[in-house]
């Protein structure tokens, strides 16, 4: 028996103001899309923008539902319109912003369980990571530099083949 570890580094700014000026300008995209979010049950609204590898971007909310499962997050939403609009382009660089009628926004949200199978296979076939940027309206921001970080262990396509 050996015990495995797993850790990952990732990156902390105390806020946005300290980002490079393109990651800014991503971050700030992302925190003016969660003005698309239709989520009138949660009223915790999400926001996504993508900058692909062509300099195209993409953008997403969530989108919730009267039958609540129905729901789709910011991130998957992006996801399929990037695949969408823009087949097999590889996203470089996401960033995650939001806002709640209840609490601040003031610290990183970072993507939930199925977002991140969702990243990591989108990642996977298109041969490209996805750098992350979470923040909120203000406070700190988190880096990552591929999404699959955050699946640690992850199934995977390649136990279907
Ligand atoms: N949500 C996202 O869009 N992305 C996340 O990373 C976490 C949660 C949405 C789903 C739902 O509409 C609302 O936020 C509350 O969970």
């Amino acid at each position: 028996m050996k015990e495995a570890i797993f850790e990952f580094k990732y990156k902390v700014y105390n806020s946005i103001n300290e980002l490079p000026q393109e990651q800014q300008w991503l971050l700030q995209e992302a925190r003016d899309v969660t003005g698309q979010a239709y989520a009138p049950y949660s009223n915790f609204q999400v926001g996504a923008v993508a900058k692909l590898v062509n300099g195209e971007l993409v953008a997403g909310s969530n989108q919730e539902n009267a039958s609540f499962p129905v729901g789709l997050c910011a991130e998957r939403v992006l996801l399929a319109a990037a695949s969408s609009v823009f087949p097999k382009i590889p996203i470089e660089t996401m960033a995650i912003s939001y806002k709640s009628d209840s609490q601040k926004s003031d610290h990183p949200i970072s993507p939930c369980g199925i977002c991140r199978q969702s990243l990591q296979e989108f990642e996977s076939r298109v041969g490209h990571p996805v750098q992350l940027i979470l923040g909120g309206m203000e406070g700190p921001v988190y880096v990552i530099d591929s999404a699959s970080r955050l699946l640690p262990l992850a199934f995977t396509s390649e136990e279907l083949k």
